[in-house]
């Protein structure tokens, strides 16, 4: 599924010309904040070939999102990721500032986890989320995710939810 819509937003597999405004985004300490800092344009490069890559690999994987009106939101996926040697598939997302505090994630989140648990047929996904990131916890308990444990992720307290299909 390269393109798809939900009702605000439209979805795109991440591709080459999606990197000035990765770019952009990963500069902003606001929204890198619980992403691990900010992030200079030569790791946001290496980022954006990791993940495209990951689409070849597997077929699905990240998304750039845009508003109606073309404006470009943020970025959402699933993917895969080794958590205490264990390969799990994460939710993940993140918008600009400007889009924060407007439903979008939880929009985007509600259409992946039906993407990866019904339309993947995944077994289930999880979201990693930095503890102290109210917001980022509030939209995978709106999508049904469960608290799963508390561990220490990259010297980060985070907290595992997990959803099962
Ligand atoms: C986290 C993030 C994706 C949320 O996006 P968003 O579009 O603003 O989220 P939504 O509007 O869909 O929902 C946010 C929910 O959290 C609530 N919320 C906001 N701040 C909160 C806080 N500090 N503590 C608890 N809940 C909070 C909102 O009220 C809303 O809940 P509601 O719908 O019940 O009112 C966005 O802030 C972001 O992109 N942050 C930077 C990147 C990031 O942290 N990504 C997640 C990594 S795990």
């Amino acid at each position: 599924m390269e393109h798809f819509s939900t009702g605000r937003l439209t979805a795109e597999r991440l591709h080459e010309a999606h990197l000035a405004d990765l770019v952009a985004l990963h500069r902003d300490a606001d929204v890198s904040r619980y992403l691990g800092g900010v992030r200079t344009p030569e790791v946001t490069k290496t980022y954006l070939a990791t993940n495209m890559a990951h689409w070849d690999q597997h077929g699905f994987g990240l998304w750039t999102l845009r508003t109606q009106d073309g404006a470009f939101a943020g970025r959402a996926g699933i993917r895969h990721i080794l958590v205490d040697d264990v390969d799990e598939i994460e939710i993940a997302y993140a918008f600009k500032r400007e889009f924060w505090g407007l439903g979008f994630a939880s929009e985007i989140a509600s259409a992946l986890t039906d993407f990866g648990l019904s339309h993947l047929e995944l077994p289930s996904l999880i979201g990693i989320v930095y503890t102290g990131n109210g917001a980022s916890r509030r939209v995978l308990e709106k999508s049904s995710y469960l608290l799963e444990r508390s561990t220490i992720r990259h010297g980060e307290d985070v907290v595992i939810y997990r959803k099962r299909r």
